[in-house]
């Protein structure tokens, strides 16, 4: 939500070509053209193949039919509401004097080089009744082809005027068909895709859950353009709202067939106020566009998450031992102390103690009492986290810790004491969601506690070396007592919560750079790139059965590269192999969350090579290229390859996913991508189980070509359910 504005070089682009103004906003590759219509309105006229010579867009608008009749403008680059336009809006104001109507004209804009890789044009709009300005922002990171929009309202008018609907993004597509991917899902079945062909009027997506928004619905997806795409061909599009709260997308297919898409914050007693000067900037929507394929547009989505986006996106990640399943509530300093042998024989670099540490007066011994009251348990925890903290730096291993400072149980010595900063309505029955209440982020206050919450932490203990954040609830009864006092409206309570969040991590980020921090949501539900630039990695769902996580990978690997998804090696199902199960948890980052004293031998000599293997190609997961191979919807199998920047070294990930007669195994070479067709490459076998022999010759050599044109058969079977193959570059 903040801009900051590096400017190296700055000038203004303005084209005029008799009387026309053409605004072209271009990445290396592509372009959105704008051009101002005789009535100042300004209406996406392209987007497509950016054009060698700048100056022949404004030929495009000579080949456009729109103009003539209102009812014909659909393409306008904001569409506001009251005035000429018949379509959905993107912006619709209640004026102080109570008009409803806005008409937006242009004024100017400006394209700003912010470095070698972005530019970022600024259009700015203006009633010309009511002196409401809009400016229209679009940032544009040119070799990834993502495009970054937002959009800032200034009240120009004396009074009070009422946002009713603000997007951040209006855009226009003019293609043959469109077909939307979206994903729907609850608890421990989150990111299930759907794929449908958009028809005439408007699909919605959108959330109302005020926190954890996609434990429903991510505020995600991913359009082809003509026709379906696949991983190697098709115009698509993948894109995300980043916003932690409430969102809305619309496609409205207009009457030319033509695509009108609009994303914003949900409108849904969403109306927000400005006092006169005041200005209200959207969460930022972003894109990114590619004509070859899902692949190489999430390919780019990684790269521009990694180097612009995710809290350290480019850097390193911890490996871990997580309790939680190994003891929910049940422990003591003596049994955790107990556990850290096993981070230790393992060979992972963290102890991540859980949930469960906490209250006193109404201790945390289950999920209905003591969120809130972060004190440690004395009867568990007698000698403090200090002493957790310094018994894991003894064994040679880092501590990290689990907290829930957003929320609150109604069990608890903060819901007696604070029951004003409790999102709640004060004459009705409360909701509960998992038995807790979300914190009133609008109120400063509660910023100040819930930051206090990680700073004590941390004061206290300052050897912690992670944390996890989690946020189970959704937010029902939505009122707060907060916006009540200051005689603001309760429909900011949505938007002010995000924003306060917002404030709550810039402060943990500024005063505690280094801590890398899960955003964890009870599963996958809160993750976007609004988070992220917080939050160094995500949970994807409580759900680790491996073949469900193999799905779920999938999907999620459309939009996040493998740096940010924590997977994890649990007995979530215990009829998978531990080598499954840990060879599923590899192709992220890698934690376990099991008794690793409960392990057979040869089980747990598997996972101690398992994580060394893991830290050899760790790099390439972390910072490479993905190659989705072999869709797990298409065939018995799932098969993901990674690759280095260098294209010598690569790591492949195959899963059985089928228990069916004959439909368990892999009868044909994959073929591989990513590689150096003039380099040559030996196959070894990583991740075998003890006293198991592979079948792949590790001597025998291949050329790049070879396994690019005919491929490798990684022969998965049901004795060989998955396989994890590292590929060389021969000196
Ligand atoms: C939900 C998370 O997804 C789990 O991993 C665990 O941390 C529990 N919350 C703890 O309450």
């Amino acid at each position: 939500m903040r801009i900051l504005l590096l400017v190296l070089t700055s000038f203004i682009f303005v084209l005029q070509h008799s009387a026309q103004t053409i605004i072209p906003i271009e990445s290396s590759t592509h372009a959105m053209v704008i051009h101002a219509d005789q009535d100042k309105r300004l209406r996406q006229v392209y987007f497509g193949l950016r054009l060698s010579n700048t100056d022949e867009y404004k030929d495009i608008v000579r080949q456009l039919r729109y103009e003539g009749t209102n009812e014909d403008v659909f393409n306008h680059i904001y569409t506001p509401s009251g005035t000429w336009n018949i379509a959905e809006p993107a912006l619709h104001i209640l004026h102080a004097d109570g008009n409803p109507s806005t008409e937006l004209e242009y004024v100017e804009h400006s394209t700003t080089i912010l470095d070698d890789h972005i530019t970022l044009t600024m259009i700015e709009l203006l009633d010309p009744v009511y002196k409401t300005a809009v400016q229209l922002f679009y940032k544009v990171y040119q070799e990834e082809n993502v495009f970054e929009l937002w959009t800032m309202i200034k009240n120009g008018e004396e009074g009070i005027i009422e946002l009713k609907k603000y997007a951040s993004a209006n855009l226009y597509f003019r293609n043959n068909n469109f077909y939307l991917t979206h994903y729907h899902g609850s608890w421990a079945e989150e990111m299930q895709p759907e794929t449908q062909l958009l028809t005439n009027g408007i699909k919605v997506l959108d959330s109302k859950l005020g926190t954890r928004a996609n434990l429903y619905a991510p505020p995600t997806f991913l359009l082809s353009l003509d026709s379906e795409a696949n991983e190697e061909e098709g115009k698509v599009i993948l894109a995300n709202l980043a916003w932690s709260g409430n969102y809305r997308f619309d496609f409205e297919k207009d009457r030319y067939g033509n695509l009108r898409f609009i994303a914003g914050v949900n409108d849904h007693s969403a109306e927000y106020r400005l006092a006169a000067n005041q200005s209200f900037e959207t969460p930022h929507f972003i894109f990114t566009y590619s004509g070859h394929g899902t692949g190489d547009a999430s390919r780019n989505m990684h790269r521009w998450a990694r180097k612009y986006r995710i809290y350290d996106g480019e850097g390193d990640r911890l490996t871990l031992l997580n309790n939680w399943e190994a003891t929910y509530f049940d422990f003591d300093e003596d049994k955790l102390v107990g556990l850290f042998d096993g981070a230790k024989t393992l060979g992972v670099d963290l102890f991540l103690l859980d949930d469960g540490w906490f209250a006193n007066k109404y201790p945390r011994n289950n999920d209905r009492a003591g969120l809130g009251d972060w004190q440690e348990n004395r009867n568990k925890l007698p000698r403090g986290l200090n002493y957790l903290v310094q018994e894991a730096n003894n064994k040679g291993i880092k501590f990290g810790i689990w907290i829930e400072p957003e929320m609150v149980n109604p069990k608890s010595e903060l819901y007696e004491n604070h029951r004003d900063w409790v999102i709640r309505q004060p004459d009705r029955k409360e909701f509960y969601y998992r038995n807790q209440l979300v914190l009133d982020l609008s109120n400063p206050a509660v910023q100040d506690y819930v930051f206090g919450v990680f700073d004590t932490i941390f004061t206290k203990n300052p050897d912690i070396a992670y944390v996890k954040w989690d946020a189970n609830s959704i937010i029902y009864n939505a009122w707060s007592a907060y916006l009540d006092r200051q005689r603001m409206p309760q429909s900011h309570l949505y938007t002010d919560y995000v924003n306060g969040l917002y404030k709550v991590l810039d402060r943990v980020r500024l005063k505690y750079p280094k801590v890398p921090i899960m955003l964890c949501s009870g599963g996958g539900g809160r993750v976007d790139y609004g988070a992220l630039q917080y939050f160094t990695e995500f949970w994807l769902s409580d759900n680790t059965a491996p073949v469900d996580r193999v799905f779920m990978q999938w999907e999620y690997s459309y939009f996040y590269p493998a740096i940010a998804m924590c997977a994890h090696v649990t007995d979530w199902d215990k009829n998978a192999s531990i080598k499954y199960r840990t060879d599923v948890a590899s192709m992220g980052k890698l934690g376990f969350d099991i008794v690793v004293d409960d392990l057979d031998e040869n089980d747990l000599k598997f996972c101690q090579e398992a994580v060394s293997n893991y830290q050899s190609f760790s790099d390439i997961l972390w910072h490479g290229d993905l190659y989705r191979l072999q869709s797990p919807y298409e065939k018995p199998f799932a098969c993901f390859q990674f690759v280095d920047s260098t294209k010598s070294r690569s790591v492949v990930f195959s899963y059985l996913v089928s228990n069916r007669y004959r439909a368990n195994y892999s009868v044909e070479p994959v073929r591989l991508k990513g590689l150096d067709p003039a380099k040559q490459y030996q196959i070894k076998e990583l991740n075998i189980y003890p006293n198991t022999v592979s079948p792949i010759d590790s001597t025998l050599h291949f050329s790049g070509e070879y396994l690019i044109k005919v491929g490798f058969n990684p022969d998965v079977s049901a004795n060989r359910r998955s396989v994890v193959l590292e590929i060389k570059e021969i000196e």
